[in-house]
């Protein structure tokens, strides 16, 4: 066992680190005020290849894909300075550009990854409707074949990165049987007649990503646009989760670093009683239960980043270290703004944004209850 980086991993932790610190940490609350992605942070991450992390250099990636620890480790240090970031490029490589070049044909990636991996095509994926979220198998968005076509009505809400999003794989009712062996993943681009933007969503928190409603009005899509197999959607919707899980924990790993690195320098400043008030035993406490929750998470994660490199099964590992990393994220910003006091309730402090952020976490790509259904159904031998 070893539990070392590679220098290949570190230097892409250090130059992802400071770019963060250099683009991203300056423009982060006010992103979150306006509720937008800041347009030059945009620009860079994309010349960065920030888009195409987890794709081979032959589609336009950054050629991480057999490398998801580094996957994992750019997301937690982009995660560490923004959640809405984190969020942005995590969702938009793991449950959009990585499912093409997994599972797609050489046509779809020539024509769908590419533009994704280079960051062209904003990428998002769409499966939650107002009935089907922890039941993802409750689809009702139809998809009714017409000669070499498929004609989408429906609509999906809460899709991160939906208002931008030019590329989406969409999760349709491909037949009428009423099973869930009736879903089928559909390829969509943004330009295609009768798609159109609904909602966007105000936010409590990770308000600068972009998560709106989406309108499927007789669009239509031809057979060569389906991911996979006609009717094996709702097992492939799992399985693009299995590894977006991974991805979101590594995105709240960063967050409860962030919180925790905010809550020490804070309580090495501030002084009570003629103190600092890292004096004190119960701010200490404090610290080391979130410092143990982080490293617990991020041995969790990298675990399962490391099953996958391995061509082993991740989806037990990755389920448990969303729910690690998303649990210990919110009791890391929870304690991380107690220790701040009043100061942490104000917007000059980071942690008052990162407390906001930290539930989504908990809640998308399946809650913390559907992570512990999917982890004891492992244990009990179901899956
Ligand atoms: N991979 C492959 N197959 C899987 C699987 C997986 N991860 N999980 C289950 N299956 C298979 C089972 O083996 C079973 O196969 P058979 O029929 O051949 O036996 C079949 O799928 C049905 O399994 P279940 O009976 O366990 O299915 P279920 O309906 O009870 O649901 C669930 C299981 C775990 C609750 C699943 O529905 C789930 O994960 N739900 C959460 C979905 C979710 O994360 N939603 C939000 C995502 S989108 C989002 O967050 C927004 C965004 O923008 C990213």
């Amino acid at each position: 066992m070893d539990f070392e980086l590679t220098e290949k991993q570190k230097m892409i932790r250090k130059l992802t680190r400071e770019f963060a610190e250099e683009y991203i940490a300056p423009v982060a609350e006010e992103s979150d005020r306006i509720q937008e992605l800041d347009p030059t942070v945009m620009k860079k991450m994309k010349e960065l290849n920030y888009f195409g992390t987890c794709i081979p250099e032959e589609y336009g990636g950054a050629g991480l894909h057999d490398d998801t620890i580094a996957f994992a480790i750019i997301t937690e240090e982009i995660g560490r300075i923004d959640a809405s970031w984190a969020i942005t490029t995590g969702v938009h490589c793991s449950v959009c550009a990585y499912p093409i070049y997994k599972y797609g044909t050489e046509e779809q990636k020539q024509k769908f990854l590419i533009p994704v991996a280079k960051g062209e095509k904003i990428g998002a994926f769409l499966l939650t409707e107002a009935n089907a979220g922890s039941d993802a198998g409750g689809v009702q968005m139809t998809a009714e074949k017409d000669g070499d076509e498929w004609i989408l009505n429906g609509s999906k809400i809460f899709a991160t990165n939906g208002g931008i999003a030019e590329t989406m794989l969409v999760v349709a009712k491909s037949g009428e049987k009423g099973s869930r062996k009736e879903l089928t993943v559909f390829i969509v681009n943004s330009d295609t007649p009768g798609y159109s933007v609904g909602v966007k969503e105000d936010k409590l928190g990770c308000r600068a990503s972009n998560t709106s409603e989406l309108v499927f009005d007789n669009v239509r899509v031809p057979d060569d646009q389906i991911l996979g197999n006609i009717g094996g959607g709702f097992k492939l919707g799992l399985q693009i989760l299995d590894y977006g899980r991974i991805v979101i924990a590594a995105q709240c790993l960063g967050l409860a670093q962030g919180c925790l690195e905010e809550a020490i320098k804070y309580a090495n400043e501030r002084e009570q009683f003629g103190v600092k008030i890292a004096k004190f035993q119960g701010i200490q406490w404090k610290i080391a239960d979130m410092a143990t929750d982080v490293e617990s998470s991020r041995l969790l994660t990298y675990r399962a980043a490391w099953l996958c490199d391995q061509g082993q099964p991740y989806g037990l590992a990755g389920s448990m270290a969303k729910l690690v990393a998303s649990e210990a994220a919110m009791n890391a910003a929870h304690q991380a703004l107690q220790i701040h006091g009043g100061y942490g309730l104000m917007k000059a402090y980071p942690v008052e944004r990162y407390f906001r952020d930290a539930k989504l976490g908990e809640i998308y790509e399946g809650t913390s209850e559907i992570q512990r259904l999917v982890i004891a159904s492992h244990m009990l031998r179901k899956r």
